[in-house]
């Protein structure tokens, strides 16, 4: 009886405010519980457990960088991120956030395990090159100036490795053709060909 009330009193106590989980199966992380009941109840749905989506359709946000994300959360929020499916599904999840739950939505996300790149297909070592030096003949720079030499991303720059094939697909050739604006990653697609994309795609995903 004894043990039961403690019990409740300690998981009312985490509800109060964030708190650190300590001994949680190595667990240090600090997480807001407001953040964990939102991604557990409504993003989980489209977004997987922890972020690690099963679909293309809905991007991986396990570990993904906190600032991109809380960034992104903004765009979807104030209508700047316009590509038919962020109308479709991001505005109105976003319009439910304020300021403080982002930044500890972004947060709990960021501090999930990544998933790991799965290079393989014909064309993953032109990707590989893609990645690492461009495609200078077709004013491609090299990705990993910016996302980093692991595709890790920094900051508001995403991860890229690790993420599903077909949305990162999608989302350059909507920076290509505008359709989701971005004035820097407009310009580092704006003269790929089909098979660039396929290339440093099929490098940097997991399926
Ligand atoms: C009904 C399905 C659905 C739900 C629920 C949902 N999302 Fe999304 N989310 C999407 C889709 C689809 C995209 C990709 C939009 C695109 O293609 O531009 C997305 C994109 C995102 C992105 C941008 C990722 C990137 O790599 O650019 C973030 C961040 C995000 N969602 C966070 C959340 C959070 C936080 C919640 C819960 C509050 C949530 N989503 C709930 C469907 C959903
Ligand atoms: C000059 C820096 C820079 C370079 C070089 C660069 N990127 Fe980006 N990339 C960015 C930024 C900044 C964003 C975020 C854009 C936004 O806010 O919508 C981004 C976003 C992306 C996204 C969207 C990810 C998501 O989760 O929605 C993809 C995919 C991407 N870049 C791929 C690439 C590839 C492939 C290359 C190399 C051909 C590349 N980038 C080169 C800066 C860069």
């Amino acid at each position: 009886m004894k043990r039961i009330l403690l019990t409740a009193l300690t998981a009312s106590l985490c509800l109060a405010g964030p708190v650190a989980i300590a001994g949680d199966a190595g667990k240090t992380a600090v997480n807001s519980p407001a953040a964990e009941a939102k991604a557990t109840t409504t993003c989980q749905n489209c977004h997987g457990p922890k972020g690690d989506s099963v679909s293309a359709t809905f991007p991986r946000l396990n570990g993904q960088q906190s600032d991109y994300i809380a960034a992104q959360l903004k765009n979807f929020r104030s209508h700047s991120r316009t590509d038919p499916h962020a109308v479709a599904y991001m505005w109105g999840m976003a319009s439910q956030l304020d300021d403080s739950l982002i930044v500890e939505l972004a947060k709990y996300y960021g501090s999930q395990a990544p998933t790991s790149p799965q290079s393989g297909g014909a064309l993953a070592e032109q990707g590989r090159k893609i990645y690492e030096t461009g495609a200078p003949a077709d004013g491609v720079p090299p990705c990993q100036a910016c996302h980093g030499a692991h595709g890790e991303g920094n900051s508001i720059i995403p991860r890229i490795a690790g993420q599903h094939a077909d949305y990162l697909k999608k989302q350059l050739e909507a920076f290509r053709s505008t359709l989701r604006e971005s004035d820097v990653m407009h310009a580092n697609t704006k003269d790929m060909t089909d098979t660039e994309i396929e290339a440093v795609v099929s490098y940097l995903a997991n399926d």
